[in-house]
């Protein structure tokens, strides 16, 4: 059943090609011009009136939507704020009839999620499910699904109903762009074909696990790191500090890359790792310079960045190149490898990958 892989997390980690393949489907039209979500019934005038968005999710999915927050702010320009739903739910969240609510969970059990989008229907909003399991509580309950054919996800630590995620958003931005007019359509078929190659580029990625696998093994040595970045790479590298804390058990925080000087710059100190990613090509004079605080205190950079960054290459320790793609859609390779270390080092550390301590796959209760 795991395909020949030591783990689950390892084999569903490799499913991820297929996985974006499954979840882009048919949802893009023949001329690879436009998105088409004909799962989504909302009206070319509901999307007119959405004032704002809220993304309401946990763990993994609530970093799925730290990066919907940006695509949709980006695609669509509509102000979307993303909450943890067990914070969300309490907090008399300021919701209208012209809020869409999204909600993210891929087993679609989750209680708080569950809470959260009651919440938002008993006031009116709209909701909108991105879910992996058909036919779940969530996926019932929302006014709209779309689905992410990421297939069964069986270990605890979640990897491709992340990226399907990312894609789900990735679809549903370029949809409300269309509707609203905020892209022209060079762009949208621009951002569609680079779309359409991220799976092969995914691909490429996992034939060099190998050189992931010697850096994990270093790093499940060290008690503490940090994973830095600006804009989506921040976002991402909360994803990979959760994953990595949830298997390997290792200690380690995600900055914004300009926010280490205003506290935790005093916690680096020799020999400590320090993961930044530097896929945001326009922030990257800002980042190279975040880094050189770090290396300056005797931090070692292990950098994760686009093939031929020939400047993040000389500042760093070590450099992990990832495919070139366009800077929106960079989320969903740069995390491939933090999905990877965490995997080497929980292997490194002797611990259960696919059944971490004290957690359990999906959270039923409050
Ligand atoms: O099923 P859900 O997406 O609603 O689950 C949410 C979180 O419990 C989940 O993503 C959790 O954070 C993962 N174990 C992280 O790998």
């Amino acid at each position: 059943e795991k395909a020949g892989f030591d783990h689950f997390m390892l084999k569903e980690i490799h499913e991820q090609p297929k996985a974006y393949r499954d979840t882009i489907g048919s949802r893009i039209d023949g001329s690879g011009e436009r998105v088409v979500l004909g799962e989504v019934k909302l009206t070319p005038q509901q999307i007119w009136d959405i004032h704002n968005i809220h993304i309401v999710a946990c763990g993994t999915a609530y970093h799925a939507g730290l990066v919907g927050k940006s695509v949709i702010e980006q695609l669509a320009r509509i102000p979307v704020e993303t909450d943890v739903a067990s914070e969300y739910r309490y907090r008399a969240p300021i919701i209208t009839p012209n809020t869409l609510v999204i909600v993210v969970s891929q087993s679609g059990e989750t209680a708080d999620t569950l809470a959260a989008l009651r919440e938002a229907k008993r006031c009116g909003a709209r909701v909108i499910a991105i879910t992996n399991v058909v036919g779940s509580s969530v996926s019932r309950e929302a006014d709209d699904v779309i689905v992410t054919w990421a297939g069964p996800e069986i270990a605890v630590a979640s990897t491709k109903a992340y990226t399907s995620q990312l894609i789900a958003f990735y679809l549903l931005g370029l949809h409300l762009a269309q509707t609203l007019g905020t892209q022209d359509a060079t762009y949208i078929r621009e951002t569609i074909e680079a779309l359409q190659k991220l799976p092969e580029q995914v691909e490429q990625i996992l034939l060099h696990a190998e050189d992931i696998k010697q850096y994990a093994e270093q790093i499940a040595e060290h008690d503490d790191l940090f994973f830095i970045g600006r804009g989506s790479d921040y976002a991402v590298a909360q994803e990979g500090s959760l994953k990595l804390k949830e298997i390997s058990y290792i200690h380690s925080e995600a900055y914004a890359a300009g926010e280490l000087k205003h506290g935790t710059l005093a916690l680096i100190e020799e020999g400590i790792p320090v993961i930044a990613l530097a896929t945001q090509e326009h922030l990257l004079e800002k980042t190279v310079s975040n880094i050189k605080e770090v290396k300056a205190r005797g931090a070692q950079v292990f950098a994760i960045a686009l093939e031929g960054n020939h400047e993040i290459a000389k500042s760093v320790d070590l450099v992990f190149e990832i495919p070139r793609t366009v800077a929106l859609l960079a989320p969903a390779l740069v995390v491939i490898p933090l999905q990877l270390l965490a995997y080497y080092a929980s292997l490194a550390r002797g611990n259960d990958v696919d059944k971490p301590r004290n957690l359990a796959k999906s959270v039923t209760v409050e």
